[in-house]
């Protein structure tokens, strides 16, 4: 079977960490039945300053036409490319796993969560107004996408045999749209009486993943809190070189790593790309391609554990080659 995926490796690093993820995903191509049709399209800073737009139509045309897209990040464009993306493909569910992989440091080496983000509205809607010296951003939350994004949380829980989903919120504040969120969030809670539910303020929450993130499986917020904590538990695991994550709709998906275009790194070689590849593992997963997916993520922790080639983020001194190649003779 062949898979159409689009790449776009975007700006800084974005091409450096896409082409060490095209060689593991070669190198799965050689060793097993999965075979790959790779098409590249233009996005992010670079292509606008040459043609006047981050997110050219060919590009959005491509996603579209892809089994799925593997997306690597931009920089100063982002509010014109994957924001746009994920509200125009309806992508309304970010998965950012939090996992602390042997030999990596990790502040807790029992991390291993799953945050599930509300992806297409919230603050991110972006409607808002400047009037003078006071200004507005408006929060937009809906009982429709709070509860789809509920309902992704606790059917991920069930497929993996977790027993609990923590909805995190501000309502005792935000009490018009969390306590919208809240009142969504219950009800597909009681159609689901075997995963257990449970509710956090936000604030309290990123004190509790900082001292015990083992209490936590799946995580499901909305859009600006699941932003934050993402991050937040991406340094809980080693930092941004390895925190992957998904973009899921009913239709269409793309998959990236958390980081942005890491300019102070960009064009050395020296960049992680295990959130990339891990990203590409999490597309496997999504095409139905689990034992693949298995094998790309195997790899990675394998060449990790032993500890022999790192990145320099990492407390290491190999190149996103080395570390590409490494990966790619395990795969
Ligand atoms: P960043 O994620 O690019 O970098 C933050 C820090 O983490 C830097 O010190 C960087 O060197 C390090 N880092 C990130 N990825 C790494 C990797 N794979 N390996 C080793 N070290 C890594 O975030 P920052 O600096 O806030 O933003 C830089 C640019 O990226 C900005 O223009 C921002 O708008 C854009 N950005 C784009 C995103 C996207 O494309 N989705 C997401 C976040 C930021
Ligand atoms: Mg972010």
């Amino acid at each position: 079977m062949t898979i159409k995926v689009a790449l776009l490796p975007g700006d800084g690093i974005g091409p450096e960490v896409m082409g060490a993820t095209r060689l593991v995903l070669e190198a799965l191509e050689e060793k097993t039945g999965v075979g790959f049709q790779f098409e590249t399209y233009p996005i992010g800073d670079k292509v606008k300053e040459e043609t006047g737009t981050a997110l050219p139509a060919e590009t959005l045309e491509g996603v579209r036409k892809a089994d799925a897209c593997l997306f690597a990040c931009v920089g100063e464009t982002a509010k014109e490319t994957i924001l746009p993306l994920r509200q125009r493909l309806d992508l309304y569910a970010n998965l950012r796993p939090a996992k602390a992989y042997p030999g990596v440091p990790a502040l807790n080496p029992r991390t291993d969560l799953m945050i599930v983000r509300e992806n297409t509205e919230g603050i991110y809607k972006m409607i808002g107004h400047r009037a003078g010296d006071s200004a507005f951003n408006v929060r937009v939350i809906t009982r429709e996408a709070s509860e789809r994004i509920t309902r992704y949380a606790f059917q991920y829980a069930e497929s993996k045999g977790l027993g609990k989903v923590t909805a995190v919120h501000k309502a005792n504040v935000l009490d018009y749209t969390d306590g919208l969120f809240l009142e969504a969030a219950r009800a597909v809670a009681s159609e689901h009486p075997d995963v257990e539910y449970e509710e956090m303020i936000v604030d309290a929450a990123a004190m509790k993943l900082v001292m015990r993130p083992e209490d936590f499986q799946v995580v499901v917020t909305t859009n600006m809190f699941g932003d934050i904590l993402s991050d937040l538990t991406a340094g809980l695991v080693g930092g941004l070189g390895m925190a992957p994550s998904a973009n899921i709709g009913d239709r269409y998906s793309i998959f990236e790593p958390v980081h942005g275009s890491a300019p102070d790194i960009a064009g050395r070689g020296i960049a992680n790309p295990s959130a990339c590849i891990l990203s590409a593992a999490m597309m496997l997963e999504w095409l139905g391609e689990e034992e693949s997916a298995a094998r790309v993520e195997g790899a990675v922790v394998s060449v990790l554990a032993e500890g022999r080639v790192r990145t320099p983020d990492l407390g290491g001194s190999a190149s996103t080659l080395d570390f590409a190649r490494a990966v790619a003779e395990r795969v």
